[in-house]
């Protein structure tokens, strides 16, 4: 959390937790005017004019509205795949929305969650390359995907899946409208070049494509062993979402160095459980929290509470 806050906390006797919902939402400062020109940029290419919501009920549709069929499929696949939303599938714990609900990330709130989760730092791997994989477990319109791929020189690929057939089109519509009109790798040479790096695997045309991978389908199907860092937009996800998410995450994520969920993880006591022998990572039990602005909190001028996680390797523990 911020300093400032941490200070003006402790001025006031008041755990930091108290103010932090009342600092405005600032990106972290850009390190030069290059970045500056990059984030415009980034912003402009994601400003979403490019695609309409594929709903039946017409043209006034906000862009990720999904039709009620299509609602019903994804809350009905999502983790849970043998309840049906007749059996109130939502209203076993405290969830009132269901996981079609639909808001994101500001491209804001990206670059905070970037700077949280460490993706800013200027880490490159020993042969000069970037080394990071980012990963959105729910990616909607793909633009949070997009963005840390154009923007972060230091990841070298970024993975979206999502559930909606209509949102992952728009999703792969936006890149591949991108890629075909050359912002996205004039774009990713900026970001190179704002970050100062001369990278020994600068990307070219053929490589630029394939930075970016858009999955349609159930995320408990993804494979997940490449991802160095994950962000979980789990607000609507269910409890038992949320407990197999888990169990993914410690059994599959190797490579993992950072978790970030809208949600605090649920940790079931998993002593003499099978899921303890196929254990190959431990989600930190003790995440710590920031404020990063979502579609939802920026008319409000706030921001919603992010958790997130370390990782360390079951051996290391
Ligand atoms: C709140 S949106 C977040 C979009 C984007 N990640 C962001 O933060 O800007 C969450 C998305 O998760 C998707 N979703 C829900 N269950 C899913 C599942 N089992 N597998 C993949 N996507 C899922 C929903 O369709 C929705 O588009």
């Amino acid at each position: 959390m911020n300093l400032a806050v941490r200070i003006a906390a402790a001025i006031l006797s008041v755990p930091p937790d108290v103010l932090a919902p009342f600092v405005p939402m600032l990106a972290p400062s850009p390190r030069n005017g290059l970045e500056i020109e990059l984030r415009n940029e980034v912003d402009s290419a994601l400003s979403g004019s490019c695609c309409r919501s594929s709903s039946s009920s017409g043209n006034d549709e906000p862009l990720f509205a999904i039709s009620r069929e299509e609602a019903h499929y994804v809350d009905c696949k999502s983790g849970l795949p043998s309840t049906s939303m007749e059996e109130g599938l939502f209203n076993s714990d405290e969830m009132s929305e269901p996981p079609s609900t639909y808001g994101e990330i500001t491209s804001l709130g990206a670059r905070q969650i970037f700077h949280y989760m460490g993706l800013m730092n200027d880490a490159i791997s020993y042969n000069n390359d970037s080394k990071y994989q980012f990963f959105d477990l729910g990616s909607g319109g793909g633009r949070l995907v997009i963005q840390s791929y154009l923007e972060l020189p230091s990841v070298y690929k970024s993975v979206g899946i999502e559930l909606s057939p209509s949102r992952h089109k728009i999703a792969i519509q936006t890149w591949t409208n991108l890629v075909e009109n050359g912002d996205a790798l004039r774009i990713r040479k900026l970001a190179e070049k704002s970050w100062g790096r001369h990278y020994v695997h600068s990307i070219d045309d053929h490589a630029i494509e394939s930075g970016v991978e858009l999955h349609e389908g159930d995320l408990f199907y993804l494979d997940i062993s490449q991802a160095t860092h994950l962000y979980i937009s789990s607000l609507c996800f269910s409890e038992d979402m949320l407990v197999r998410i888990v169990e993914k995450i410690e059994r599959e994520g190797v490579a993992l160095q950072i978790v970030a969920s809208l949600r605090l993880l649920p940790f079931v006591d998993d002593r003499g459980s099978e899921h303890l022998s196929s254990k190959r990572v431990r989600l930190g039990r003790n995440p710590w929290m920031e404020y990063v602005e979502m579609s939802w909190t920026k008319a409000r001028g706030d921001g919603c509470r992010v958790y997130l996680y370390t990782v360390t390797n079951v051996e290391d523990v």
